[in-house]
């Protein structure tokens, strides 16, 4: 198993590795945890799922990688607990899309995604040293949006009707953090 990377007051987050993969794909094709997510649409198997692990497990790189996954749990235990990632890192910009799941239901609202968000901030600000990091949540997705709030994100604008999630369209959120405003 890969080392823990990163550590916050529960959770330990680490490289994903080829023994996630039933996880993953278990945890993705959830119908209450997929439901706000933009893939999850279309069935796949752990096939399909170890090309993206193929795709996202490159050398270690020095500088310039443009997409970091990890995979995070409860401290006390090794079960997975979600997935979380900065995306299209922008080394010009200083920016990234940040994402998140959680993928034991009976898990959410306990404060681990204000949590994992609160350490994706510092690790994206402090050692990635970008300067804005935004996200996109589903209005209808109101767990998701208190819990990016109470981490530091603040509302930017909307998408109107952009997705259509269970039978209609749903305005998606663009939410941002800025460094420089961010404690
Ligand atoms: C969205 C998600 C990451 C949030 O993580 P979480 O651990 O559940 O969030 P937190 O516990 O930190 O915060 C949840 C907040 O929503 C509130 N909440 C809980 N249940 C709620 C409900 N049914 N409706 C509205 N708010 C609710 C909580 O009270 C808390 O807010 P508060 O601190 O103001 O009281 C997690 O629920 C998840 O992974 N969902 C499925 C996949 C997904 O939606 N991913 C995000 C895509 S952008």
């Amino acid at each position: 198993m890969s080392p823990v990377f990163l550590e916050s007051e529960r959770l330990w987050y680490r490289a994903p590795e080829r023994a996630d993969l039933p996880f993953l794909t278990a945890a993705l094709q959830n119908p209450p945890v997929r439901r706000n997510l933009l893939i999850g649409r279309y069935p796949f198997n752990e096939d399909g799922e170890a090309k993206w692990f193929e795709r996202v497990s490159a050398a270690p790189a020095g500088d310039n990688q443009t997409d970091v996954f990890m995979i995070f749990g409860i401290k006390g235990s090794d079960a997975q607990l979600g997935s979380t990632g900065l995306h299209r890192i922008s080394m010009l910009h200083r920016n990234a899309e940040w994402g998140l799941f959680i993928g034991r239901p009976q898990e959410w609202g306990k404060g681990y995604g204000r949590e994992v968000a609160r350490t994706m901030l510092r690790y994206a600000f402090h050692t990635l040293n970008l300067h804005r990091v935004h996200l996109r949540v589903n209005a209808d997705n109101e767990r998701g949006a208190k819990a990016y709030r109470a981490a530091g994100f603040v509302d930017e604008g909307r998408h109107r009707q952009a997705v259509f999630v269970d039978g209609k369209y749903v305005d998606v959120l663009l939410m941002g953090a800025l460094r420089d405003e961010w404690r």
